[in-house]
């Protein structure tokens, strides 16, 4: 499949990705590579433009990441970010300084000159930094287009050569026209048309997968999330047969989650699933256990003994397939091009599965772009546009012991809630909402009796990526409603309460 492609050349940058996902907003497919490509490997994919990403490296240190400096005569577009502006200075005869203090944060920008690099940017707008070297002097050819207040030479352009150049970093959000000045590259410079979208790269991931697995075989955990669905449903499209995924059921999903998931996969998908009914060995070892900690410590380790219970009865598979997704590598930290990732190791992968390699096939990709790969693969709404759900699930929304009656009165208002906030229309606006069962104990009056029950919490939270989160302002009728139905209809609950923290200082979930 021919199409636009940028390179983007990685010098270390934590947030390359951020950088790779601009360009495919942009509609213009891309790829990563690392600094040290040779100008073969960078000429034969054919590319519109090159980006060269930050680093935290010193371009004048001795083993700092540069590229050969051929690269600049191969005729193609290149644009430097951060410390790939001053690979740029450094290579072309530039002179790059340390500035008297690492400047970070928002600071003004002041654009200099009408380029088309600045296109529609606002001439006194603000810009992210963070730095400490900098380009005091651009090489010959170049002129200063913007500058900030402590870093004049902010933005270069040499349009001879199209080598272009910014100290800021145009691909954070904290950039108001980042965006802008990305595509103003991406359109103007290097001629792109943007005409790529989500579906082609499920067409060709679907492709490369068959190519890789071949007739082998491949073994999955299914949890019926958007990431592991997604993933499990690129590798049956790619291979069919040949997968087969695993869904252990461990008695602490939602109400009627675990027949929905396998109904789905089985039924409409035709997949090869197994599910392992473990609901009574897992309450089994969670009985008494109140320590949320220790809860998640047995859940997570039972899940891993299921898993390699059923995997061995399949015998040797050749790959495992992990749905690890962009934001669980930036979390755990791992490097670039390491073949097993800590988070691996974090999340704990089974000790005792026989497979040679692992896939992750959506390991650079962020979780909305995750959903509209799902969305272009055929996969329901309800599954790629589902709320974030741990992995511990119910067991840490009830507080303090486990018990099935516990659980049957949480899933009942945990239902009641979600079904009327979806008839309400709320679903699309919040981040993650579901009841909590407080273990608390109040007096209420139901008829002419006096009661003395379990009070319900719920949470509702609006967010962008889970790390901070507000409370949500559902309406009041919509609460109402919820209240009423869940004191009504669900045995043993005479209260209903509505958590109005933000994250923080409290966090999404309660245990
Ligand atoms: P907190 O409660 O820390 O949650 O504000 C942030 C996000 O993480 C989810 N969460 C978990 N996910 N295992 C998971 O897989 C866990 O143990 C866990 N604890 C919290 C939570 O639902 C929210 O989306």
């Amino acid at each position: 499949m021919q199409h636009e492609t940028i390179l983007i050349l990685d010098f270390g940058a934590q947030y390359r990705q951020l950088i790779a996902r601009r360009v495919r907003e942009a509609k213009v497919y891309c790829e990563v590579l690392p600094w040290s490509a040779s100008l073969e490997e960078i000429q034969s994919k054919n590319p519109k433009g090159i980006i060269f990403t930050g680093g935290p490296s010193v371009v004048s240190a001795k083993d700092a990441p540069i590229v050969d400096k051929g690269i600049f005569d191969l005729g193609i577009p290149i644009f430097g970010i951060c410390y790939g502006v001053q690979v740029i200075g450094h290579l072309l005869g530039g002179k790059v300084e340390r500035s008297a203090e690492r400047e970070y944060g928002k600071k003004p920008l002041h654009v200099t000159s009408n380029h088309p690099l600045l296109q529609g940017v606002e001439k006194e707008t603000t810009c992210w930094m963070s730095h400490t070297y900098y380009v005091s002097e651009p090489p010959k050819g170049f002129k200063t287009i913007a500058s900030t207040d402590t870093c004049p030479v902010g933005a270069i352009a040499n349009d001879v050569q199209k080598i272009y150049g910014v100290q800021f970093h145009p691909e954070v959000v904290h950039t108001p026209y980042g965006s802008q000045i990305l595509q103003n590259f991406l359109y103007h410079v290097c001629g792109c048309k943007g005409d790529w979208i989500m579906g082609d790269f499920a067409k060709e991931k679907i492709a490369a997968l068959r190519a890789k697995i071949g007739d082998k075989k491949v073994l999955c955990g299914l949890s019926g999330g958007v990431d592991s669905s997604v993933a499990a449903a690129l590798i049956h499209h790619a291979v069919g047969e040949q997968l087969t995924c695993i869904f252990v059921d461990h008695g602490l999903l939602r109400k009627d989650e675990g027949d929905e998931v396998e109904e789905f996969f089985k039924g409409e998908f035709k997949l090869k699933l197994i599910r392992v009914n473990a609901q009574e060995r897992f309450l089994s070892k969670l009985a008494g256990i109140s320590d949320p900690e220790k809860k998640r410590k047995i859940i997570g380790e039972e899940f891993i003994r299921v898993f390699e219970e059923e995997a061995k009865k399949i015998g040797k598979v050749d790959f495992l397939v992990q749905g690890t997704i962009y934001a669980d590598i930036i979390e755990s930290g791992s490097k670039h091009g390491a073949t097993i990732k800590s988070h691996h190791n974090v999340g704990g992968l089974p000790d005792h599965v026989d497979f040679e390699e692992i896939i992750e096939p959506l390991e650079d990709l962020f979780k909305d772009e995750v959903r509209a790969v799902g969305r272009a693969i055929g996969l329901p709404d309800y599954l790629t546009e589902r709320q974030p759900f741990p992995g511990p699930g119910l067991a840490i929304r009830v507080i303090g012991d486990i018990t099935e009656e516990k659980l049957a009165i949480l899933r009942e208002a945990d239902y009641i809630y979600r079904s009327e906030i979806a008839k309400a229309g709320w679903d699309k606006h919040i981040w993650q909402y579901f009841a909590v069962y407080t273990g608390i104990r109040s007096v209420g009056v139901m008829g002419d009796e006096r009661t003395y029950d379990t009070a319900i919490a719920l949470r509702g939270v609006t967010s962008t990526d889970g790390m901070t989160a507000d409370w949500a302002r559902i309406p009041y009728e919509v609460l109402e409603r919820i209240s009423t139905r869940i004191v009504n209809e669900v045995p043993h609950v005479n209260r209903v309460v509505y958590d109005i923290t933000s994250k923080p200082p409290g966090t999404i979930e309660w245990e």
